[in-house]
């Protein structure tokens, strides 16, 4: 089912403070029901305080819940229709897993559970283990039970902390196709918490970019990934170069930026510097997968029109798919090129590089913000 126009959650001015610590800083969010959106920032960042306020596990200091119409901002967990799967899914030990199932739902008063656990239980592919006990399934198992015992009680709202980081890798992968797959059959809002940002690009429609009790910026993943507007997203979310330059020249459509000896056009829409007039500092990025690299011998044959620099392979490795280079410039910076192993050769190090790509691929940031911002070598 697609996300439909109305809202499924809709925080508005929601705060938290712990003492005179502020876990979550105001923040006004619409979730649109029916959809998967997920909250996606670094330990810490608040990501758990804000579904526990969604849930009504916590009070928040400021403003007010809605779940769809209903201001439920007074109302205790039970009486909001939420459910919510944690990281540890404590199933119960001595029930089985139909039973585990069909708890919420002969606890509400459901007399003949057996329809319904045994749908749900198809859904998530567990019906021939219905009469297993936990500790004889397996991590991914466990927490496809775990999901069908809160799908199972069709809440308004499905809340999703962290519910795949018991996982290896590859159940990982697998777990967040079925999620998804599953989101689609039932239709209902998901909100999902995650630090990895591989699964929120997987997975959500939208993701909210959280750092340090604040959304940064929400979007599709791909216009996240594309147009990051902030250092932090643009780190958080894959890899970005960050380029420290100066604004030449400003026309209607275009800006010249002045990096050393080099010049870098970038388009003006895909600025997010605030007064990014002549003299003013911005971060130019580009993503590593954009940039084309050839030997220095062969710049005159780079097509006119794109932006170039030169560099200095340092190190080169090869991952298969791809070769991961590391190319200093002359200025004073370090870039991260994948060039698709298309054919065989490439550079090695030592080799005297022209990196080029198309301008229009070129993202401008404010440049007074930390250039390492979500890398994980800034400050926590
Ligand atoms: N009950 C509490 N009392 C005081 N501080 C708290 C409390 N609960 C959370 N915090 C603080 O609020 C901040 C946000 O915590 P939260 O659990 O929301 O982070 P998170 O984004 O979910 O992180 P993680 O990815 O590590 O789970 C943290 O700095 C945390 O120490
Ligand atoms: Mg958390």
């Amino acid at each position: 089912m697609a996300a439909s126009t109305k809202a499924g959650v809709t925080l508005t001015g929601v705060s938290k403070t712990f003492g005179d610590f502020t876990a979550v800083h105001p923040l006004d969010l619409t979730i649109p029901q029916g959809s998967f959106f997920a909250l996606l920032g670094a330990s810490g960042c608040g990501k758990t305080t804000t579904l526990r306020m969604i849930a009504g596990l916590e009070r928040p200091t400021t403003g007010r819940v809605l779940l769809g119409e209903q201001d439920v901002t007074a109302l205790p967990p039970h009486k909001r229709h939420v459910n919510t799967v944690f990281q540890s899914y404590a199933l119960f030990p001595h029930l089985d897993v139909f039973d585990n199932v069909g708890f919420g739902l002969r606890r509400r008063g459901v007399r003949s559970v057996k329809k319904q656990v045994e749908e749900v239980l198809e859904l998530v592919e567990l019906g021939h283990l219905a009469r297993r006990k936990p500790n004889q399934l397996s991590g991914g198992q466990q927490q496809r039970v775990a999901l069908a015992r809160a799908v199972v009680n069709r809440p308004e709202v499905l809340l999703l902390d962290e519910p795949l980081g018991a996982l290896d890798l590859k159940l990982r992968r697998q777990m967040q196709l079925e999620l998804k797959h599953i989101q689609t059959e039932v239709g209902i809002t998901f909100v999902h918490v995650t630090h990895d940002q591989e699964e929120a690009m997987t997975m959500a429609d939208t993701i909210a970019v959280m750092n340090g009790g604040r959304v940064e910026q929400l979007g599709a993943p791909a216009e996240l990934y594309e147009n990051p507007k902030t250092a932090f997203v643009a780190n958080f979310l894959g890899q970005s170069n960050l380029i420290a330059a100066e604004v030449a020249w400003r026309s209607g459509e275009e800006l010249l930026l002045q990096v050393g000896d080099a010049k870098l056009t970038l388009p003006a829409s895909r600025t997010h510097a605030a007064a990014a007039n002549p003299g003013a500092k911005v971060l130019a990025g580009i993503r590593p997968e954009k940039i084309a690299m050839v030997g220095r011998a062969d710049a005159a044959r780079v097509p006119q029109g794109r932006n170039m620099l030169p560099g200095t392979v340092v190190d080169a490795s090869f991952t298969g798919v791809s070769t991961q280079y590391v190319v200093s410039s002359p200025y004073g910076q370090e870039l991260a090129v994948f060039a698709q192993n298309v054919e065989r050769g490439g550079f090695a190090p030592g080799a005297e590089v022209v990196l080029h790509w198309d301008p229009q691929h070129t993202f401008g940031l404010d440049g007074r913000q930390d250039i390492d911002a979500g890398t994980g070598e800034d400050a926590l």
